[in-house]
Parts: C-alpha cells; sequence; structure tokens
C-alpha cells in the first residue's frame, strides 16, 4: 500500500502519524467511528411489513368474512330490498332429529366399557342389549334405567345378575340420551322406535332427583313385551 492510500484504509488505524488536516489517524478513525455508530444500515429503498399491519390486515379479512356470513343472507340477490319480504331460514323452533351416529359415539363413550362395543355384555356382569326386551317396547324402561341407573337382582336371558349400573344419563343432555337410546334400540339387530329428546325430559321431569332403580320397580312400571 502506497502512502496515498494509506489515510482511507480504517482498518490499519496509524495511531500517531499526523494526517493531511493535522489530525492523527487514530482521531480521525475515532470521529468517525462515532459517526458511524449513530447511522442506520443502508435501505434499497423497501423494508419488512411491521407484523402488526400484517396483523391487522388479517384481522381485517377475518372481520369481513363474518360480517358477510352473517349480513349476506345467503347472497340473495333481495338481501338488500328492504321491501322483499322477510324470511329467515331460522325461524321457528329447531326440530330434533335422533341420531344413530351421534348416540353410537356417546355410547363408545359412556356405555361400552360395561355393555361392550357389540352390545354383547358380559355373561353375569353386564347384560347384553342386543335383541334384550328391556330395550325394545316402551322407550320409557331405557330412558330411567340411563338417568337413574339399576341396581339389584335380576335374569335376563336365563342368565342372573346382581350388578351395579350407576345413573350415568344424570350429567348427560336430554338430546345425547336420546341420541344413545335411538342407536342402542336400532343397533345389533335391534329395531325399535327412535327416541326424541322431549321424551327424555318428560321422563326426566317425572322421576326428579332419585336414586337407582332396583328392576322390580323398573318391570313393574314397564313389564317386558311392550
Ligand atoms: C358401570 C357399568 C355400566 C355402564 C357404564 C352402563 N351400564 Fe347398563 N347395566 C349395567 C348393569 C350391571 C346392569 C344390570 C343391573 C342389575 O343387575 O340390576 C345394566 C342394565 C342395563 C339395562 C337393562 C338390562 C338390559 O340388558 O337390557 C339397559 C337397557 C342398560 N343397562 C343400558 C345402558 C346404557 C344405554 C348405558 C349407557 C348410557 C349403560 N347401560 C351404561 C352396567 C352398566
Amino acid at each position: 500500500m502506497n502512502d496515498r492510500n494509506r489515510h482511507y484504509d480504517r482498518n490499519r488505524p496509524r495511531q500517531g502519524s499526523p494526517g493531511p488536516e493535522g489530525f492523527s489517524d487514530g482521531r480521525l478513525v475515532e470521529v468517525h467511528s462515532q459517526i458511524a455508530r449513530d447511522k442506520q444500515e443502508p435501505a434499497q429503498g423497501f423494508s419488512m411489513t411491521p407484523i402488526l399491519v400484517v396483523f391487522l390486515f388479517c384481522a381485517l379479512g377475518f372481520w369481513a368474512g363474518l360480517y358477510l356470513t352473517r349480513n349476506s343472507r345467503g347472497f340473495s340477490a333481495s338481501a338488500f330490498d328492504l321491501n322483499a319480504p322477510v324470511a329467515f331460514a331460522s325461524a321457528g323452533p329447531v326440530v330434533f332429529e335422533p341420531d344413530a351416529a351421534k348416540g353410537q359415539t356417546l355410547y363408545l363413550a359412556n356405555c361400552a366399557a360395561c355393555h361392550q362395543p357389540t352390545g354383547a355384555g358380559v355373561p353375569g356382569a353386564f347384560p347384553p342389549l342386543v335383541k334384550s326386551l328391556w330395550v325394545a317396547g316402551d322407550e320409557k324402561r331405557i330412558i330411567k334405567i340411563i338417568i337413574a341407573g339399576m341396581a339389584g337382582e335380576v335374569e335376563i336371558d336365563g342368565v342372573k345378575y346382581n350388578g351395579n349400573m350407576p345413573n350415568v344419563g344424570v350429567a348427560l343432555k336430554d338430546a345425547q340420551i336420546a341420541h344413545i337410546a335411538t342407536y342402542v334400540r336400532s343397533a345389533w339387530g335391534n329395531a325399535a322406535e327412535p327416541v326424541m329428546d322431549a321424551s327424555v325430559a318428560a321422563v326426566r321431569k317425572e322421576i326428579g332427583a332419585r336414586g337407582q332403580y332396583s328392576p322390580k320397580e323398573v318391570l313393574d312400571a314397564h313389564p317386558l313385551g311392550n
């Protein structure tokens, strides 16, 4: 490196040797480094979008979607015609549909541990629900057993039980019990009528908060075969 360029070589401060204006190289580097420290990084005419703006943009899109879904009235042509007759799809009470598929899911979660996923039960411990006269016929029988449980001696299909079924249904909603009963009454070759949530609500109101049924109590009120 020749003498002329020596002054511009920032990596090699030369302490003590005077520069052209009487500055020493060391002092020059010191002054420059202070200026350089306060300067921003060079930007090339664009910069990163701030994350807040990205977030606001997404939130706006989300809100717009919600607004459209709620206020477009299914994109019908009359949505903004103030004189159009108002006909909301959701008018009127929601009709309950007994759903055996939902019932199956609930059955697997609430009943299958004892009565088995196949409904076959465990002889001597948990009675079968397959082709059971207890399950068929009068729906109040199965609804009562699900809500309040049942304990005591009973003979089912020629096998003796002295079991203890807890009040599983107390924690379930009327609709959930209706789905379960509908499933149990239609699965595995059973062929009884579906059960409505209103029937469950009526039984729940009728029996109130009570302990488990004995098999005799259930049979007295609802004899098998009907
Ligand atoms: C903890 C085990 C257990 C659970 C969970 C259970 N049960 Fe039971 N269930 C029994 C036992 C034991 C009996 C017989 C009670 C007796 O011996 O008096 C019974 C009896 C029955 C009966 C009458 C007898 C028959 O075989 O038809 C029905 C109907 C029934 N259960 C349905 C259900 C349904 C539906 C569920 C889920 C909502 C359920 N059970 C959950 C143990 C259980």
